[in-house]
């Protein structure tokens, strides 16, 4: 017998498309992230781009990361996670804003730019100009070789593979997983983490892969799920703390791929406007792991039932308090504060893939979007 397969077809790797593919990727993927950067013992994280330059990291006076769409949210996930464990001040700018800032930045500073492609024009031109006020600037990227990482001082790769789809899964987790590599080991080299705190982290983001794998397995779960929310017209994405990014890359997929208005809010600014959306025909996904938040978020969680609203929350397994008010939930395993952003971005990714599959969609190449933006 003879298999047949067209070319596309096994690139997608026996996949519909190119993003399921590379969210079913994720436990591999984050395995090759990793592989190298956390010695066995767990004791020492070994990113060689930072040990090579440990007097910038050491004496930095701040940290400014820049970046666009997806990264741009890795990056306010990787400012407290630095800010946790390294004890420095992290500002987090659009390229394209910082750019045009009259930014003040000094060769004290170190500037970090994130950037799946490599390519993105405004990220580029940050880089540029931070270089030009004498900043030391680091790389995080996907794509080896690219313009970005051969114009910075150094960086480290995330190593996921080529991502293909238009949205952005692999990578975002990626970078979140090397952001926090990067805070353990500056944070060690400063002296402002715990080597306890370094050995569970470094045991938990090794494990990662594992989480992720049964994370994966809300898979259906998801895909019956999606069917009550396709036809939304409107979504609203809570999340506090290390959730609040979640939140906006969770209302970002949405967008990016099912064409629905999606709004990410820190759940406590709520109520300072988007509440006044909340009714029967708004749905409102509210992330909401066990974390030093949990308390605050169950009561915005009532907040929105209060009005009328359906909630769809992701939770922390064991922790069955929200069950009892929200309509459905999701659970995710438990981990520590810090990585919780890597277990709840996979359900986010899911329910936005399968509203958009819905909907019939072009997933892979959403209408009006591009993989990589070299203009301005
Ligand atoms: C485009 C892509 C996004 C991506 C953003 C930044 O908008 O569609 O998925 O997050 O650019 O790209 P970069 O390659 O710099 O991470």
């Amino acid at each position: 017998k003879t298999l047949r397969m067209s070319v596309e077809q096994l690139k997608k790797g026996g996949y519909d498309t190119f993003m399921l593919k590379e969210i079913f990727e994720q436990p591999e993927t984050l395995t090759d992230c990793i592989r190298g950067r956390i010695t066995d013992d767990c004791r020492r994280i070994v990113l060689s781009g930072v040990i090579e330059n440990k007097e910038r990291f050491v004496h930095a006076n701040r940290i400014v990361i820049v970046a666009c769409g997806t990264s741009w949210h890795a990056a306010l996930i990787g400012k407290r996670v630095i800010q946790e464990m390294c004890g420095i001040s992290v500002e987090v700018e659009y390229a394209s804003e910082f750019r045009y800032s009259s930014p003040f930045i000094t060769k004290d500073d170190v500037v970090i730019a994130i950037s799946q492609s490599g390519e993105t024009a405004d990220t580029l031109a940050a880089i540029q100009l931070a270089r030009s006020k004498g900043a030391f600037v680091y790389g995080i990227c996907n794509v080896v070789g690219a313009s970005i990482p051969r114009s910075t001082d150094s960086g480290t790769y995330i190593h996921v593979g080529p991502e293909i789809g238009v949205a952005s899964t692999k990578a975002f987790t990626g970078q979140v997983t090397v952001l926090t590599l990067l805070a353990l080991c500056v944070g060690q080299m400063r002296g402002t983490v715990e080597e306890a705190t370094v050995e569970r982290i470094a045991q938990e983001l090794k494990n990662m892969p594992i989480y992720i794998k049964e994370v994966l397995r809300l898979d259906d779960q998801i895909k019956n799920l999606s069917k009550i929310y396709t036809y939304a017209r409107n979504f609203l994405y809570l999340g506090r703390g290390y959730n609040y990014p979640t939140a906006l890359e969770g209302a970002l997929k949405l967008k990016e791929i099912s064409y629905i208005h999606a709004e990410g809010y820190p759940a406590a600014e709520m109520k300072h406007g988007p509440i006044a959306l909340v009714d029967s025909e708004m749905p409102t996904v509210v992330i909401a792991p066990t974390d030093s938040l949990y308390d605050k978020i169950i009561s915005n969680v009532r907040q929105v039932k209060a009005r009328g609203g359906t909630v769809v929350a992701i939770i922390t397994k064991g922790n069955d308090a929200i069950k009892e008010i929200a309509d459905h939930c999701l659970e995710v395993p438990d981990v520590p504060e810090c990585l919780t952003p890597l277990v709840v971005s996979v359900p986010l990714q899911l329910l936005a893939y399968y509203i958009a599959i819905n909907k019939d969609r072009n997933v892979d190449q959403p209408r009006n979007l591009a993989k990589s933006v070299t203009v301005e």
